[in-house]
């Protein structure tokens, strides 16, 4: 009879242990209340230097060359020919001397503080319409496919962008009015003519770097499982990957970087960072970026062949991989579970993927982590508003890559300022939510409808991340 008990009390315990868990997942269903945004990696650290740490689960060893890729992300190149022969090539024309000078911090850059002030820490894609051969889009045939705002002694500075803003008025369904700022970009001081009446352009503003290669390490298949082009599940978002042509593999490959998802691997967007945006030529990328009109850039001496040997560009790679992702913050807080539960009612999980497991990948300490990103890496029509209006591969111009959302509470830290968005035109978290059209206007409306206390819980739920 007491051993019949006993079983009872067993049986009883655990499906009651079974409810209160099951209630539990019920609750924060797919949000995770874990700290550990980046699974293993994650470092406990919300200073000034938050972005910038290694992963806490890299081994000793390979701290030496993380560090040799810090200096080289923080280099500022110089002008060829100079005495430091390893770290002269700046240029011809440029935009900015070093990495950090944009990801400063490792962090996401801005547009300019006072209207109509220089860019410092984003750049302007230029193209014409058409295809180019690889798929890509056509470079514009005299300012090429990115405008150098800079040029190294003697070597004309193909000219600048500047932006205006206008404000545009809103409401939420409370009545609480809202503003958001529109840009309107103008070109100046164009060094070789008009950029003309058929060019396509796309300002973007420099990304934060850390959990780079956890991005990389999620695997084909999982982007694959989140896509669903035509919409067959009918919930109004048809996520699609980008595909773009992969110099290394000599084929097309899932795009996964640039804010159109325009670049396959982190060796090739570090690659191409270093070219098109400091003029560092790599064997990845040989050639100097001066079209065949620009001749004072064609005719500028240069600083090797390459100029970034394949040990520097290794290592650079080795440490933008392997940047942490730092820890959430609060996560027992009642307000921040409210928010996680209202950013995930709202639909806001359906592209900002909430969790996922990494596959194997070659630095092994980032294989196989249960990560929380807030992407899918997917494409998702973002509506007129936000339209760039320029093709990039099978991106077309009101398409955008879902942003990681992990460690978007930290910007304000890091980075001193609050602006979101491909551009950076959002001043703030409420303003990137209210800019969301096309495939997540239903979410957006859900957010304009939530009562004030429901829309500072998922703010305050945006700002553990
Ligand atoms: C002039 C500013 C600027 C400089 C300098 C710069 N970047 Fe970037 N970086 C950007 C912008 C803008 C993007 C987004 C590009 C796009 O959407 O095509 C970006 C994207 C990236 C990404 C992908 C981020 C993501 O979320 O997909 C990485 C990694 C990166 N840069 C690394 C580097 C490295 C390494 C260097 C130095 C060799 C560098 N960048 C120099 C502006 C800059
Ligand atoms: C249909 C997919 C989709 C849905 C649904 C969605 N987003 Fe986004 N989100 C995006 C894309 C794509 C961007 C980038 C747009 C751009 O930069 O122009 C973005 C950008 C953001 C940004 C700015 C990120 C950055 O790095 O600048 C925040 C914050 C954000 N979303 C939060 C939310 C919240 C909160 C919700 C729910 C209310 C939501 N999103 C719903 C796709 C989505």
């Amino acid at each position: 009879m007491r051993k019949k008990h006993y079983i009872l009390a067993i049986i009883i315990y655990v499906s009651f242990w079974g409810v209160v868990h099951a209630a539990k997942g019920t609750y924060l269903s797919t949000v995770s209340d874990s700290p550990l945004s980046g699974g293993g990696t994650t470092v406990f650290n919300s200073s000034r230097d938050a972005f910038a740490k290694p992963a806490a689960n890299l081994p000793t060893e390979d701290l030496r060359d993380f560090t040799f890729g810090n200096k080289m992300f923080n280099t500022k190149w110089v002008t060829a020919p100079a005495s430091v022969t390893s770290l002269d090539g700046l240029g011809p024309s440029f935009n900015r001397m070093s990495c950090a000078a944009c990801h400063f911090k490792d962090g996401r850059g801005r547009p300019p503080e006072s209207a109509n002030g220089p860019m410092k820490s984003m750049l302007v894609r230029l193209s014409i319409s058409g295809m180019s051969p690889d798929g890509g889009p056509v470079p514009h045939p005299v300012y090429g496919d990115q405008l150098n705002d800079r040029g190294i002694h003697g070597v004309p500075a193909e000219g600048q962008a500047k932006i205006s803003y206008t404000e545009v008025t809103g409401q939420y369904h409370d009545g609480t009015p809202y503003s958001l700022r529109k840009p309107t970009y103008t070109f100046t001081d164009m060094a070789f003519g008009e950029l003309g009446g058929d060019v396509l352009f796309s300002p973007r503003v420099a990304p934060a770097v850390h959990g780079m290669g956890l991005l990389e390490a999620i695997s084909e298949e999982q982007i694959l499982a989140w896509a669903d082009p035509e919409d067959r599940d009918g919930d109004g978002i048809s996520g699609r990957p980008n595909y773009v042509w992969d110099i290394v593999h000599n084929k097309k490959s899932i795009g996964r970087y640039g804010w159109k998802a325009n670049v396959a691997t982190l060796q090739q967007q570090d690659a191409g960072a270093a070219l098109g945006d400091i003029g560092i030529t790599t064997s990845l990328f040989p050639d100097q970026n001066c079209p065949e009109k620009q001749t004072k850039c064609n005719a500028a001496p240069h600083g090797g062949t390459p100029e970034m040997s394949d040990e520097q560009l290794k290592k650079m790679n080795f440490y933008v991989s392997t940047l942490a992702v730092p820890a959430r913050r609060n996560v027992d807080d009642p307000v921040v579970l409210m928010g996680a539960n209202a950013f995930e009612k709202a639909g806001c999980v359906q592209c900002h993927k909430p969790r996922v497991k990494t596959g194997a990948y070659e630095i092994s300490a980032l294989s196989n982590q249960d990560i929380q990103p807030f992407t899918d890496l997917l494409l998702h029509d973002m509506g007129e508003g936000l339209a760039d209006n320029r093709p990039d591969f099978e991106a077309n111009g009101r398409e955008w890559r879902t942003p990681p959302l992990w460690g978007i509470g930290l910007v304000k830290t890091v980075n001193k300022h609050t602006n979101f968005l491909h551009d950076g035109r959002a001043r703030n978290l409420e303003e990137a939510i209210l800019w969301h059209g096309g495939e997540a206007e239903a979410s957006k409306d859900a957010f304009k409808t939530m009562s004030i206390e429901k829309r500072t819980a998922l703010i305050e739920f945006l700002r553990s991340l």
